[in-house]
């Protein structure tokens, strides 16, 4: 099968060009001006942008947490991610405390294989690190799993202690994987939290008290100090404000590299959505949203090259799910809706409202993750080779954000009304058009698992 896609304006995270592309199977075979068309399939790109397939490398989908299940299933949530333009994945696997890795593994490729529509990977996240996890390390890397994810935070769930965070960094380094850490202090927020319950303030406004910024800062610099003196490559996922931040960048100071995602949200919204009773619920997460300040750092940070990624800890529940706290703030389950809206808001907000380029849009929402997490240039760019991801970009188009048209699997929305500057028009995914018109075109079981290739923390 051979797929022709004519006169489109090519963006990548390096070049910004107008030609062909041509597709053979599933990978793409030429670049160029006037390419032979004789072809089984032909796409007309004029007048919109081509992206490389967005890569969301920060999404839970079915995930157990806070005694309930995130709401979005392989199916839902890869198939939203694809309506939105991203087309591949990484989910986190979590370890049960006092079980193996490989149990873990095998559940949670027993729920996607066979449902996922898009493409997905994942991360292991270790929650019990012992001298039985030790060799699994190496198991898992060799099944393609190369970044594992650790909690600072979710005291007595999650959370693991320096002890075995610095035993996980010498054990990852050495078998050539990565850290990724969820970086606040559990310690600080477990106090604060039990604080404000016992003083009977109960409304998500206390959620948000209840982790302020020198808990990220705190734990952001004890990572890089971890990781510095490791060795091991790291990378701090939702980093959310100015003080965590500025670990980063003071690390850097001593020549280190930390490696930095932060989040659609909190590039787009702040604290204020707290004041508001219980619907403040809809942006409860962790870390909280902060302050317009912090955005402005997230902003700067991009451009600064301190801030490699843009994800969207997609984390849905339905509102019925987010009542189990109506009365306790720390019985909402944590997280927000937004799979789907990633690559369209970045790009209104972000490119068309002026704050960074086309080539950095390209690089945060796809390059960067594909080369930092190993899938690279398989993933994350458009090459002669690479899968034929693509996403054909309509930059003038307006449209509204809405629960009546999104896809994800969620009965409201965190993003209502909000007016948006440029729209997904049709994707593809390893040379098949996977979205057309508002219209999702395979089945599940199409998404495929990406076995990633060993990182060393260069890119
Ligand atoms: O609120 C969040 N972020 N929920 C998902 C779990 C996590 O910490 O990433
Ligand atoms: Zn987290
Ligand atoms: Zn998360």
């Amino acid at each position: 099968m051979k797929t022709i896609i004519k006169n489109g304006r090519i963006i990548t995270a390096g070049a910004d060009f107008i030609a062909d592309i041509l597709i053979s199977g599933e990978v793409i075979q030429a670049i160029g001006k006037d390419l032979d068309d004789t072809v089984d399939h032909l796409i007309d790109a004029s007048g919109l942008l081509v992206f490389p397939g967005g890569i969301d490398p920060h999404v839970h989908l079915e995930m157990p947490f806070m005694g309930t299940f995130s709401s979005d299933t392989y199916e839902s949530g890869t198939k939203a991610a694809l309506y939105g333009g991203t087309t591949t994945v990484i989910d986190f696997i979590l370890q049960k405390q006092g079980n193996s890795l490989r149990s873990a593994f095998d559940e949670w490729s027993g729920r996607a294989t066979g449902n996922a529509v898009g493409d997905y990977s994942f991360h292991m996240a270790v929650t019990d690190y012992n001298d039985s996890t030790r060799p699994e390390i190496r198991e898992m890397i060799e099944e393609g799993i190369t970044s594992f994810k650790t909690f600072m935070a979710y005291k007595g769930a999650l959370m693991i202690d320096d002890r075995q965070m610095i035993g996980l960094m010498d054990e990852v380094k050495q078998q050539g994987g990565m850290v990724t850490v969820h970086a606040t202090n559990g310690d600080m927020i477990d106090y604060l939290v039990q604080k404000h319950r016992s003083e009977g303030k109960l409304s998500p406004l206390y959620h948000y008290l209840s982790q302020p910024e020198v808990t990220e800062a705190e734990a952001s610099e004890r990572f890089a100090d971890m990781t510095n003196y490791t060795g091991c490559p790291g990378y701090i996922v939702h980093l959310t404000c100015e003080g965590a931040l500025n670990a980063v960048r003071n690390a850097t100071r001593r020549n280190q590299r930390v490696f930095v995602e932060t989040c659609l949200q909190y590039l787009l919204l702040d604290a204020s959505l707290y004041e508001q009773d219980f619907d403040g619920a809809k942006w409860v997460m962790s870390p909280p949203l902060r302050e317009k300040k912090d955005q402005a750092t997230l902003w700067a940070g991009l451009n600064q090259g301190l801030v490699q990624v843009v994800g969207t800890d997609h984390c849905p529940f339905t509102w019925e799910q987010k009542l189990m706290g109506r009365d306790d703030f720390s019985k909402i389950p944590n997280g927000h809706p937004a799979i789907e809206h990633r690559m369209e808001l970045l790009y209104s907000e972000g490119v068309h409202a002026g704050k960074i380029s086309l080539n950095k849009y390209v690089e945060v929402t796809s390059t960067n993750a594909a080369k930092i997490f190993g899938m690279f240039p398989k993933k994350g760019t458009i090459g002669i080779g690479s899968d034929a991801d693509l996403v054909l970009f309509d930059p003038n188009e307006q449209h509204t954000l809405s629960v009546q048209s999104h896809h994800m699997n969620t009965n409201y929305s965190a993003y209502e009304g909000w007016q948006v500057t440029g729209k997904v028009k049709r994707v593809l995914l390893r040379g098949k058009e996977v979205i057309r018109d508002n219209e999702c075109l395979v089945q599940k079981g199409y998404g495929r698992f990406i076995k990633r290739e060993r990182v060393n923390g260069i890119v």
